[in-house]
């Protein structure tokens, strides 16, 4: 395979994780229960009945698990603070206990020259506040303000850059529209204060954060293209509709201060108070793009609740998880949200991209996961050509440094570099992860 081309001086090259998918530990050091502890133990919800109360032990393992991020030679390390962690309800004075972790943690990747990303928010809310309205609850968001100053009046000496909530779309989708992730509500459109609530807790916290000295603060967005499924108007319109739910959603109110057009949101929704929209708009340093993959969408049939059809994209490989590998996406994605937003784009840091794949470990359990490298060989090369044509990309972080709870599939799907035997916590480092050494070492 030939080498990748050279990105540019400074390029921040890192993996990520996040606390509920890694960590297990889920009653030690006063933790509290999140909305993912409830969801998981609740028959049905995850495969096989599978739950993040182990998980990659990471609580107790982490050591281990910075060496594999030294030897792997990554500059920075995303990783999420677990809210019940800090405030076991949600709310009130922080678990000190709880900070520990994470204060260590950072400390020992300082130690080894790699920087701390850390996202606060990754889906595991407090049980409690849920209990209280969740994210549909406007009070939420001024918690989040809270416990974003609580981490930061403790982290903010030695961490300077913030990422203050991951993927507030599928969190929105999955949990509160759809209910196939925490909390489980089906509420559709109706889902839509949980939104806005997000986004205002969003930007009370990059106040917050500003205010304790951080110089990079951003938001981890999932983006996709989306391809009309056919040239006729009627895919044109849906596709446009979930494009502005998808993508719009959560980039417009922060970019240009209004929000796109959407069954149940409009200048006059009772849940959007006067001055919400300037706080949602508190500029930010940058913006976290997690890219997988394009969504073909097309007009929903007269029967469906929704006012969309998602379908499949044929004739490209498919992930393990059955999603269509198409790199040239990201180059699109990227392009794309240059026209679009303008002057008022910041920054990209690409915060999250990767694959699951049908691991086979050979006698010694290493595995050879050549899908992995082509797909992330793919689409590196894909977001080289979209920094050639001048969108700013500061950069790149794979989903995910090892195995672990994915959501809904439990541990069905693996998109680790490493390997993790979750009988003994065995780590071990895929071909995807020598690979990825070689292809940094070669950088600038
Ligand atoms: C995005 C989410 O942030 C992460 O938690 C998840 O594991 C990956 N997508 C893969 O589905």
């Amino acid at each position: 395979m030939d080498a990748l081309p050279s990105f540019p001086p400074g390029f921040l090259w890192g993996v990520s994780t996040a606390s509920y998918q890694i960590e297990g530990a889920v009653h030690e050091d006063g933790r509290g229960a999140s909305i993912w502890d409830t969801f998981a133990h609740t028959p049905g919800r995850v495969r096989d009945g599978d739950t993040g109360d182990v998980a990659c032990d990471h609580y107790h393992r982490w050591p281990r698990d910075v060496e594999l991020l030294g030897d792997l030679g990554v500059r920075a390390y995303r990783f999420s603070i677990a809210w019940p962690r800090v405030q076991p309800g949600g709310s009130g004075p922080a678990n000190p206990r709880g900070l520990d972790f994470y204060d260590g943690l950072v400390d020992a990747l300082l130690e080894r020259g790699i920087a701390p990303v850390p996202t606060l928010y990754h889906w595991d809310l407090p049980q409690e506040l849920e209990d209280a309205g969740g994210w549909l609850n406007r009070d939420t968001a001024y918690r989040f303000a809270e416990y974003a100053a609580i981490v930061a009046d403790r982290l903010g000496d030695r961490v300077t850059r913030w990422i203050t909530l991951n993927e507030p779309i599928v969190h929105l989708a999955e949990g509160y529209a759809f209910g196939n992730g925490a909390p489980g509500r089906t509420l559709m459109f109706e889902a839509l204060p949980a939104a806005h609530h997000q986004l205002l807790g969003h930007g009370l916290a990059v106040r917050a954060l500003r205010a304790r000295g951080a110089t990079e603060v951003m938001i981890t967005n999932n983006c996709t293209p989306v391809l009309p499924a056919g040239p006729g108007p009627e895919d044109a319109a849906a596709a446009a509709l979930y494009d502005a739910f998808h993508n719009g959603l959560f980039l417009d109110p922060m970019l240009t201060g209004r929000y796109p057009e959407l069954p149940g949101l409009g200048d006059d929704s009772p849940f959007i108070h006067d001055g919400d929209l300037d706080i949602i708009g508190t500029p930010v340093d940058a913006l976290g793009v997690n890219y997988y993959q394009p969504t073909r969408v097309g007009a929903a049939g007269a029967d469906s609740p929704l006012p969309f059809e998602m379908l499949p994209i044929e004739g490209v490989p498919q992930t393990a998880f059955g999603w269509p590998v198409v790199p040239g996406g990201l180059r699109d994605l990227m392009v794309g949200l240059r026209d679009r937003y303008g002057a008022a784009l910041p920054p990209i840091y690409i915060t999250e991209n990767g694959c699951s794949t049908q691991d086979v470990p050979d006698a010694a359990g290493v595995v050879h996961d050549a899908a992995r490298i082509e797909y992330l060989d793919g689409h590196l090369r894909a977001l080289h050509e979209a920094i050639e044509s001048g969108v700013d990309v500061r950069g790149y972080f794979v989903w995910s440094l090892m195995d672990n709870f994915e959501w809904a599939e439990g541990y069905h799907q693996r998109f680790g570099l490493v390997r993790v035997d979750y009988d003994t916590q065995l780590r071990t480092p895929k071909d995807s992860y020598a690979w990825l050494r070689t292809a940094l070492a070669a950088q600038p």
